[in-house]
């Protein structure tokens, strides 16, 4: 009898343990906001003083906006998702070059980033260019040292544009170096899109994730109406490796967790070691994953029991 009540208060403590403790991996600082609208902001990122590792990580969430939208920094890059593995993703605005039927420019825009502790990610993202009478320029930044690169499409029928693969007509793609740090989009035609014009009366450039770009013949003309697109961005602590960082009081990777260098560019990051999940920038954000996944209290009950019994 002594045995079944103590047996039913351990599930009824494992149960509210279990309510407590469910895996939130994307937390903020304590006592810090962590949600702008209904993105999650995890620490090192936070909106407002003390709350994110340095200006790097500081994240403007805009009222204005219902719900609130996040902004990276002071910037007008609006943020759709922060992954505590280092990729933020975001909207990137298009390039555009517009002209009427007469050959005379409606509107052109070169968009352009620069941050310092963020790159654009060269694994997940292309260079993109859309139109027939086109040529896309990329400029950007590695340290201080510049790049520039490009592409063009010069097309004179829709017929022949095949969906589906962006393979020189109509569009083209180039991949983007690794490390860039600013990046400057333009677009140009040659002829003023007069050749062209019922069907593709603008170019478009932009930087995209490549896993969610599909082509498609209809893009010469719909893409007018899109203003963003979807890019992924890389994040890393400070511009040191783990071995230089290891020995400073600015080392951002707490307990049960290690340290690793980014591919892409100069810093670091942190992971919870194996067995632990959470935020490894926080200073219990490692927890042992035996105490947070199993859902049910009664289940949480047997493992421990099991446990104390094979002590
Ligand atoms: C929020 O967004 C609005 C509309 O785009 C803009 O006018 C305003 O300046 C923004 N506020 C902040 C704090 O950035
Ligand atoms: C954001 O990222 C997390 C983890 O990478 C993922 O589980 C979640 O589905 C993503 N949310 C959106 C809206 O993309
Ligand atoms: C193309 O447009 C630009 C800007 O509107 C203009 O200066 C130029 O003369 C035009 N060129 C042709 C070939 O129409
Ligand atoms: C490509 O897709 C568009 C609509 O997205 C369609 O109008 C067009 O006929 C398609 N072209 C080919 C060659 O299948
Ligand atoms: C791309 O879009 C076409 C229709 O426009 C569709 O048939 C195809 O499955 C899509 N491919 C991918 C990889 O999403
Ligand atoms: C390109 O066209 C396809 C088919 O119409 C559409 O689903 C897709 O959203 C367009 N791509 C972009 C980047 O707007
Ligand atoms: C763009 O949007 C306007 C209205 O906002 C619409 O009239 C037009 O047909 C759209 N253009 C394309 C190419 O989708
Ligand atoms: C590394 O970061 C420090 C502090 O932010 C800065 O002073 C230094 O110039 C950076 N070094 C390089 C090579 O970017």
């Amino acid at each position: 009898m002594v045995l079944q009540i103590m047996r039913l208060q351990l599930i009824l403590f494992w149960a509210v343990v279990a309510a407590m403790t469910k895996p939130t991996w994307a937390q903020a600082k304590l006592g810090c906001q962590d949600k702008c609208g209904s993105v999650s902001i995890p620490y090192p990122f936070g909106m407002t003083d003390n709350c994110y590792y340095n200006e790097g990580f500081l994240i403007t969430c805009n009222e204005t906006f219902n719900p609130p939208k996040p902004f990276l920094q002071e910037s007008n890059i609006d943020i759709i998702n922060i992954s505590i593995n280092g990729q933020l993703h975001v909207m990137q605005y298009v390039a555009y070059d517009c002209y009427d039927q007469f050959g005379r420019r409606e509107h052109q825009t070169k968009p352009w980033i620069s941050f310092e502790n963020l790159k654009v990610s060269s694994t997940e993202n292309k260079f993109i260019a859309i139109g027939c009478d086109t040529y896309a320029t990329i400029r950007g930044y590695q340290n201080d040292k510049s790049y520039e690169s490009g592409c063009m499409s010069i097309c004179s029928s829709i017929d022949y544009i095949s969906n589906g693969s962006c393979s020189g007509i109509g569009c083209c793609q180039i991949s983007i170096p690794e490390g860039l740090h600013s990046i400057d989009v333009a677009v140009n035609s040659y002829y003023n899109h007069t050749k062209v014009w019922n069907f593709s009366p603008c170019s478009y450039a932009f930087v995209m994730e490549e896993d969610k770009f599909n082509f498609s013949s209809a893009n010469l003309s719909d893409l007018r109406n899109v203003t963003e697109l979807p890019m992924v961005i890389d994040w890393a602590i400070g511009n040191v490796t783990c071995e230089v960082a290891k020995t400073s009081s600015e080392y951002a990777c707490m307990k049960n967790s290690m340290c690793y260098n980014v591919q892409n560019g100069a810093g670091y990051g942190c992971r919870c070691l194996e067995g632990y999940k959470g935020n490894a920038y926080l200073p219990h954000g490692c927890q042992g994953t035996h105490q947070l996944s199993y859902k049910s209290g009664i289940y949480i009950y047997k493992k421990t029991h099991t446990q104390i019994y094979n002590l």
